[in-house]
């Protein structure tokens, strides 16, 4: 099963692919984690990548392209994978055409005033990766692996905001362009976790 979740910054795709990766046993691949993990080991591509993403901008499509691509040859994808955060431009889902066939992409809708609010209370774990809200946990180590929480740098109310401004720019017309190629499927996430949960998992039954 080959799964592409589309949405704003803090709609929760995140939290709901690690749960619906773990359910079906297929990879989460999270363009995101991936940068965030190539800054922190230091590489030539993290260090590359770092300047757009504390900016809120895209990164530029040939890096994700080809970072990607290496990505879905590994063995743990050999039973299909989950894209959470690609592609996010036209060009990354054409080249993503010449790469893999998709079989179903997910939006998670939710409105704009309600991601400020998602992304102000976020939590993320140092050790596993692991998401958080303020509003439901209260700790301040993570409660799968005992690491501390941090926030992430982008998280920053202005880099936010230009990260909203940008997804609305560059990577909403994705909608249509899946919409048109007929996999589109849209999930109303303006709902508690759980109940996002179950609606991604009714649109993905009729896969298995
Ligand atoms: P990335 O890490 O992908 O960030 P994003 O798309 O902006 O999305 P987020 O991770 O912020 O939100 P999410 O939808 O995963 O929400 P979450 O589940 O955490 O990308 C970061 C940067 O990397 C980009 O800006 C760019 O620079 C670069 N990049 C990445 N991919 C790229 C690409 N393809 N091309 C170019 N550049 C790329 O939830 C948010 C919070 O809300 C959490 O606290 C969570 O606990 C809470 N929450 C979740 N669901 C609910 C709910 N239903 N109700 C209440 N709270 C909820
Ligand atoms: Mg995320």
């Amino acid at each position: 099963m080959k799964l592409i979740f589309l949405g704003p910054p803090g709609a929760g795709k995140g939290t709901q692919a690690e749960k619906i990766s773990e359910l079906y046993g297929i990879a989460h691949i999270s363009t995101g984690d991936m940068l965030r993990s190539q800054m922190r080991e230091g590489t030539p591509l993290g260090a590359e990548a770092k300047g757009y993403i504390d900016r809120g901008e895209l990164v530029p499509d040939e890096l994700i392209v080809a970072m990607v691509a290496e990505r879905i040859k590994e063995e743990d994808c050999a039973n299909g994978f989950l894209l959470d955060g690609f592609p996010r431009t036209v060009s990354q889902a054409e080249a993503l055409n010449g790469i893999s066939d998709i079989d179903m992409v997910i939006d998670i809708a939710v409105p704009a005033e309600r991601l400020m609010e998602r992304i102000g209370g976020r939590r993320m774990c140092s050790g596993c990766g692991a998401g958080y809200h303020t509003s439901s946990y209260h700790k301040d180590t993570c409660e799968k692996c005992g690491a501390s929480l941090y926030i992430r740098d982008d998280d920053r109310p202005e880099t936010v905001k230009h990260r909203i401004t940008v997804y609305e720019r560059q990577t909403k017309p994705l909608i249509d362009y899946y919409r048109e190629k007929g996999n589109l499927s849209r999930v109303n996430g303006d709902n508690t976790p759980d109940r996002v949960f179950d609606d991604v998992a009714a649109a993905i039954k009729g896969l298995v």
